[in-house]
């Protein structure tokens, strides 16, 4: 969700911006662009479209200039046109990139048409430009002027500032949106993720809430939310492999499947040594705080938010803390009860969700024994801003449709319970023979990866219907929802997930012969419950489409198409059914020809709320 970047050197900056902004694609966009100053002032680059319409654009003539940004927009205020593409300018001085949503542009805008300021565009954005405009014009300093525009605005952003008097300086600012400032040698770089600059360096300051900086040739300068002057760490990201190509893949989502067995190998060693769970790797530095926890709340969104539905069985049956779940959009504004001893859990891939970190800042000030995040990304808000955490070892994540951070989140939050579950050392027996068992995880999806031919050919009679149901029963009910949300985002095909025991509750009135219902029943305690639902569906000619394992006994048959899974012990059961139902939609949204990594309308990082 809009990608912003920005670069001041002593070499041609365009294709380095070009270079980032490709980096920036899997955020999801509509248009993009850059602008640069070179002897005539600022040049503006402008495309509707993928970063490969403006690199067309810019091929018939190369931008020669030493400073510039660019930006990936995804539409929020006007629609997808050229016009509303960042970078916007006010008066051929001023040019502004811009992550948010300002929320008192219209109060502005006002304010800056009676000024005479003419607007050429729908965006908040360019509100920003005109105001930085107005300020420059008066204080004839940029750094001076984007703190006072700043100050004006209401609702979230991360800019990045350049004036054509000015190619020797860059001024951004934060509030509420990521911004990474890339330190090389004798030049500087600004993101709204470090990925965008990894080619170019591997040092970064973050920058907090609040802080505007001017990146100048002579180093970079801090200013706080208080106007002083400060020093954000240095920080050196281990960046092996990150934004690696597709290799011999034909998507990132399919590559990222295929590295679930490695990363999910990893995640456990990362957390466990001598068969024993380590602690501080699992968030909990502080010993005494762990044997304080009497629940837990977790909250988060999308994909996240089926590992916390997950995470919720387990920590009951397996811990025996009590436990809810929200979504963190809806989180905040319910106004919860905290109950004693409560641990408060975000989860999430990015750790820049803005729903997520909103809630995380409501919930730091709500009564919580303490805030972990479990996240993939060390360097995100939601890591920086969390009394705990626990990174999730997934590696980058390219696609959209979150695979790998999912099955390694499920993992984590399993460790997790184990740890709760066992944190009194007279049960620490019971908790190895547990983590025996989770070692076999990763042979285990490798098993269902190798049924992806299989799950291809149900695939087939799947795309052409309009709608899917999806069941499943406990844990494997999330994971139900989970597929049936991958199946929505990546192929279009409409579907929906019960808990099994609802069907007869009302969406059986749904099923007929047309109605591919595509259900979860491992052999386990419910198997008979769930052998049941499935009769009640094959009673109104549902077309079952059934992964399940050779000791259910459940056997394809007229209207029932078989996936035999691998037997699984039911705590791994939720991870290895959720890689099948990931190809399920992989292959679903191949055979419908849908842009798998980048599903439309959707973006990887979701920055606005
Ligand atoms: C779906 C998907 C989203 C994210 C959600 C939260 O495949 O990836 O539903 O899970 O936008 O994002 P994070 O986990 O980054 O907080």
């Amino acid at each position: 969700m809009c990608g912003l970047i920005g670069a001041l050197s002593r070499r041609n900056v365009a294709p380095l911006l070009l270079d980032g902004l490709k980096r920036l694609e899997y955020r999801g966009y509509d248009s993009a662009g850059l602008a640069c100053i070179d002897g005539a002032g600022i040049s503006v680059h402008r495309r509707v479209g993928k970063v490969a319409e403006l690199e067309r654009l810019l091929q018939r003539r190369m931008p020669d200039s030493a400073i510039g940004i660019g930006h990936t927009r995804w539409a929020t205020h006007g629609e997808p046109e050229e016009r509303n593409a960042h970078p916007q300018v006010s008066r051929d001085t001023i040019a502004v990139v811009h992550n948010g949503i300002i929320e008192n542009y219209e109060g502005l805008r006002k304010m800056l048409e009676v000024m005479g300021y003419a607007f050429s565009s729908d965006t908040d954005t360019e509100v920003v430009a005109h105001l930085v405009h107005y300020h420059y014009a008066g204080l004839s300093d940029l750094f001076a002027a984007v703190r006072t525009a700043v100050n004006q605005l209401v609702g979230a952003y991360a800019i990045a500032v350049m004036a054509a008097d000015r190619p020797d300086c860059l001024v951004v600012a934060r509030q509420g949106n990521p911004l990474a400032v890339g330190i090389g040698d004798g030049e500087q770089f600004v993101a709204s993720d470090a990925v965008a600059l990894l080619p170019f360096t591997d040092r970064f300051v973050f920058l907090e809430d609040g802080d505007v900086a001017c990146l100048a040739a002579d180093g970079l300068s801090v200013l706080d939310a208080d106007g002083q002057a400060v020093e954000r760490p240095l920080q050196q990201l281990d960046v092996a492999g990150a934004g690696a190509d597709k290799g011999p893949y034909r998507h990132y989502m399919l590559k990222e499947i295929h590295e679930q067995p490695d990363a999910l190998a990893d995640t456990i060693r990362g957390c466990v040594e001598h068969g024993m769970l380590l602690p501080a790797a699992l968030g909990f530095t502080d010993r005494e705080l762990l044997q304080r926890v009497q629940a837990v709340h977790i909250v988060a969104c999308g994909t996240s938010h089926h590992a916390g539905e997950v995470a919720r069985y387990w920590l009951e049956s397996v811990a025996r803390l009590p436990c809810s779940v929200d979504l963190a959009s809806e989180y905040r504004y319910r106004d919860p009860v905290v109950p004693p001893g409560c641990l408060f859990v975000t989860l999430s891939q990015s750790g820049e969700t803005a729903d997520t970190l909103a809630a995380l800042r409501y919930a730091a000030k709500a009564g919580y024994l303490g805030t972990l995040a479990i996240c993939n990304c060390p360097a995100s808000s939601l890591v920086r801003e969390s009394a705990m955490h626990l990174l999730t070892r997934a590696g980058p994540e390219i696609g959209v449709a979150s695979t790998k951070a999912f099955t390694t989140q499920l993992l984590s939050v399993l460790l997790l319970t184990l740890l709760l579950a066992h944190r009194h050392r007279h049960d620490a027996q019971a908790g190895r023979s547990q983590l025996e068992q989770l070692r076999q995880v990763s042979a285990r999806v490798e098993d269902v990866l190798n049924l992806s031919r299989r799950i291809e050919a149900l695939a087939v009679p799947l795309v052409n219907h309009a709608s899917a149901l999806f069941l499943g029963r406990g844990p494997l009910y999330p994971i139900a929802r989970e597929g049936a949300l991958k199946l929505k985002e990546i192929s279009y095909i409409h579907a929906e997930a019960y808990a099994s025991g609802e069907l007869k509750h009302g969406p059986l009135a749904l099923v007929d012969d047309q109605m591919p219902v595509i259900a979860l029943a491992p052999s386990n305690l419910l198997l008979d419950k769930q052998r049941s639902n499935l009769r009640e569906v094959q009673a109104r000619k549902g077309q079952l489409f059934v992964f399940s394992d050779r000791d259910s006994g459940i056997e394809a048959g007229p209207g029932v198409r078989l996936v035999e899974m691998p037997k699984v012990d039911a705590l791994s059961a939720p991870i290895v059914y959720a890689v099948a139902l990931q190809l399920l939609a992989y292959h679903a949204a191949v055979l419908r020809g849908s842009d798998v990594d980048k599903p439309r309308n959707l973006a990887k990082s979701v920055t606005v709320e």
